[in-house]
Parts: structure tokens; sequence; C-alpha cells
């Protein structure tokens, strides 16, 4: 029999309801995390309501069970703590398993702490796998477990031969793993000293749904491992990629839970590498380790000054100044290159590598008005030696002198070297740690330091090997350098 028209329309709704139903129960939860700081939103902001980044939302599964598990994980642990007062909690001294190079001792406070968890991020290709595999390679102490979820183990093998260490190495053990399950069975069954995780984006758990790499698995991940660490006292080493402008999501969210965060930074064209430590809850951040990749691994520059000085016996050239600048702790001299010439264009073009583009308008606009200059028409290329970025403004002596030298193609004397911080109207600023700068001057054999005026106020000058000519303006120091 033929359904009424009404019958008909009845059945459609039953079906065209119960699909509904299907659907609703099959309904993948997604939520959207910043990549930027992590913050979760149930919806799609512009700008993230945290951290106020703009563009960083992205959408990411996110199963019901794992917010559950990890909930109910919170409580118990919430329930075995017990408030204690102040004088009454025993105060352990952090043991620090030392690791094998000096620089990366001192950038980690002094050695690797016993259950902490230690992340390691830079550019793809910077030399983040060769540090530490390097390290690890030469401690004897401990069994290492080293989990790659980038390379094969043939391809870690080929390193470790490359590094020249590999025969020697059998407490190294390496796994290439992804899942986070597995590889905390092979944490059980190797039961290792220190535990690499190389890189902590490729690494998935399988109590989430997304794709590794995403905001909601970096965190889940970094959360169990950081877990085993405090547990076990074992630690936990995480590299992690960077991009170059912080983008994707790893090390910026993984920064609120690890105990330290160390950036490896500089140019993967040039030689040079600097280990920063950007937060250490076991030592200081203003230290800094720098590294040059050869062609068997990483060799430690302890001095870094070394840059410099292997240029030393050269020719005077015009263009090239020697500034002393601090980074960090630690003081060392740098070479500031200076290329001046008539525009070639009607725009005359500024181009700058490892000094901020704008401070350098700004003291060619000061050289322009405040010394008589005329550069308004000229080219000016400057570049910084040794691939490095220099933030500390006391170069800004060093970068006028080398533009001066190359306008006027006379060289600065080789021997001479400056510090100062140039304001506005043309004085020479007094800078910070004025002794180390000036210790660090004669120890490289300069003959001569040029200081700001005012700069040098209860320091015991006669104990520097070295001479010390004050310069109250940017004519003064233009005066000693090219009359
Ligand atoms: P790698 O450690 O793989 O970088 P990351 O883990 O940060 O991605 O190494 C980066 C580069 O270093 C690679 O391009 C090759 C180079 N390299 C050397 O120049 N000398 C060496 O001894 C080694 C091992 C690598
Ligand atoms: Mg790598």
């Amino acid at each position: 029999m033929q359904p009424s028209r009404h019958q008909y329309r009845w059945r459609c709704y039953v079906v065209r309801n119960s699909f509904d139903f299907k659907q609703m129960a099959q309904k993948i939860k997604t939520a959207w995390f910043c990549t930027s700081c992590g913050a979760e939103s149930s919806k799609w902001t512009g700008r993230c309501h945290v951290c106020g980044q703009w563009n960083t939302m992205v959408e990411e599964r996110v199963s019901a069970d794992t917010s559950k598990t990890l909930k109910s994980t919170h409580r118990q642990q919430s329930k075995k703590q017990k408030p204690i007062p102040v004088p009454l909690i025993e105060q352990s001294d952090h043991e620090r398993i030392t690791m094998p190079s000096k620089e990366l001792n001192r950038v980690l406070g002094g050695g690797l702490v016993a259950g902490s968890m230690v992340l390691i991020g830079g550019e793809p290709g910077i030399g983040k796998s060769t540090l530490v595999l390097q390290n690890i390679l030469a401690i004897k102490s401990r069994t290492i477990l080293y989990v790659s979820g980038e390379e094969s183990a043939q391809q870690i093998k080929m390193r470790a031969d490359r590094i020249g260490r590999s025969s020697t190495a059998d407490n190294c053990f390496i796994v290439c793993e992804t899942s986070l399950e597995n590889i905390m069975d092979h944490v059980d069954q190797v039961n290792p000293g220190i535990l690499i995780v190389d890189s902590i984006q490729t690494i998935a758990s399988e109590a989430i749904e997304s794709a590794p790499g995403s905001v909601s698995q970096v965190r889940e991940c970094a959360a169990r491992l950081l877990k085993y660490a405090k547990e076990s006292a074992v630690p936990v080493l995480l590299i992690g990629h960077i991009t170059k402008e912080g983008s994707i999501a790893g090390p910026k969210v993984l920064e609120h839970i690890v105990d330290a965060v160390l950036q490896f930074e500089g140019d993967s064209q040039c030689m040079y590498r600097l280990l920063r430590s950007i937060k250490n809850r076991f030592g200081s951040t203003s230290e800094l380790g720098i590294y040059e990749m050869c062609q068997r691994g990483l060799r430690e520059v302890t001095n870094p000054s070394e840059m410099l000085l292997s240029h030393a016996d050269t020719e005077e050239l015009s263009g090239v100044a020697i500034g002393v600048t601090i980074d960090g702790m630690r003081p060392f001299l740098i070479e500031a290159q200076a290329l001046v010439s008539t525009a070639a264009y009607g725009t005359p073009q500024r181009t700058v590598t490892g000094f901020d583009s704008k401070r350098m308008n700004m003291l060619l606009a000061v050289l322009e008005k405040r010394a008589g200059f005329k550069l308004a028409s000229k080219d000016v290329f400057l570049n910084i030696a040794g691939g490095l970025k220099v933030s500390d403004p006391a170069l800004d002596l060093a970068v006028i002198s080398s533009i001066l030298s190359s306008n006027i193609d006379m060289p600065v004397p080789r021997k001479i070297c400056l510090t100062g911080e140039v304001g506005l109207s043309g004085e020479i600023r007094p800078v910070s740690r004025i002794e180390q700068r000036i210790t660090e001057a004669a120890k490289l054999g300069m003959d001569t330091i040029i200081v700001p005026a005012h700069n040098l106020k209860g320091v015991d000058t006669s104990r520097f090997d070295i001479t010390i000519t004050e310069a109250a303006k940017v004519e003064d120091a233009v005066r000693i350098l090219f009359a």
C-alpha cells in the first residue's frame, strides 16, 4: 500500500533526525589552540585572548577521554601533596651531572640537574642533534637513551662516526620511535640515566587524536615526560624546532612546562653558533656558550675574540673598526665592517647584517647632523663579522667609526678598539661593565681603547696594561682616530 502524504513526510522526518543523532554521536570534538602560548579556546578568534598575538589560533582535535584522565591524575596528585610551612621545607642540593662540554655546562648553570627537563630549541639544521649527540657520547657514567623521531639509527650512527666517538659509546642506546607510549615502554626496559627526545614535535601520544607537532600533542607529551623526570629523577633533554618567526607549535608552548630553555642560534651558513639560556630554574639566564661547527662536530670557542683574532695579521683596511661588546656575562671583541659608496640609484641603500637597521639609521642621522658628514646621498652597507647579531648599544662607537673610515677611506689603526653608546646629540654615553671590557681588550693585545668620558669613575686605570682614552663626543673619537 502506498503511504499517505502525511505518513511519507513523517518517515522522512524520522530518517533525517535519526541520521542527525548518529552524526552527533560521532561528532569529533575540536578546540582552538594558540600556537604561540598554547591557550585553549572553544571558538576561533583572530587574536589570542591570552597572549594577544594575531592569527595564531589553530583548530585541533581533542578527545574527551584525555581531558578526563588528565583531570583525574591532577586530582590524585593534589591529594598526595600536603602543605608545609616554609622553615620546615628540607633544602636539597640539586644533584648535577657534569656534561663533557664546558660551554654547555656553564649555560646549564653548572651541569644537568637530576630530574629536570631541559629544552634545546633552534631553527632546523642549526646543530641541535649534533650538540646533544656529541655530549652524550662522551658520558661514561650513565646509561643514555636517545629517542629519535626524525632520523634512522643508521643516520645517527653516521653522525656519531663523523664526530669520531661511535666505537666507545656502548652505554648509549638509540631507538627510533614516535609513539609516546612505546617510548615509555623502552624507558622501562632500558632504565636510562639520561633521556633524550629528538624532537618533541615528532612524538605523539595515542591518547590524543591530533597530529604530531600540534599544540595539544606537544603539551601532552611534554607533560608525561615531565612527570617521568620528576618521579624518577632522570634528566630529560628535549629538542625542539623553532622557525624564524617562532611560529611552529612546540618550543614557545613548552617554555612554561620545562625547567630550562636553551636556544641554539646563529646563521646556518656561518660557522659560529651561540647557545643561550632563556630560562633556567637552576642557574643564571645571562650565560652564553659559543661553538664553531667544524667538519667533525662542534668545537667549543672558549675565547670568543678568536673570531676576530684570526684576521688580526692582515693589513689595515678602511671601513673596519673593532668594538668591545658584552653578551650575557661575556665580553668579546668584534669587528664592525662598513662600506660607504655613492648611491647607484636615486634612493640610497641601507643594508645591515647583524645590527639593528633602525639604530644604524639613527647613527647616520647623528653623523650627518652633529659631526657634519654628508651621508644622505651615499649607499651604506654594514656587517658584523662572524655572523653574530649584536644588540649591545656599546657597539655604536665602533659602527660609527667603521662608517666614517669607509667614507673618508682611511683605516682605523688595528690596535685601537672602541666601546661607547652614541646619544642623539652626538655625545658618547657610559656603558655597563667597563672594567670587564677594558680587561678583555688588554688581554687580546690591543694598544688603546676609546671609552666614554665619565665612565671611569672609581676605576683604577693603572692596573690595566692598555692606554685608555676618553671621548665625550663623536667628534673627539673622530679626532683621535683620523687626526
Ligand atoms: P643537525 O645537528 O642535524 O641540526 P638540527 O638537529 O639542529 O636540525 O646538523 C646540522 C648541520 O650541521 C648539518 O647541515 C650538517 C652540519 N654538520 C657539520 O657541519 N659537521 C658535523 O660534524 C656534523 C655532525 C654536522
Ligand atoms: Mg636534528
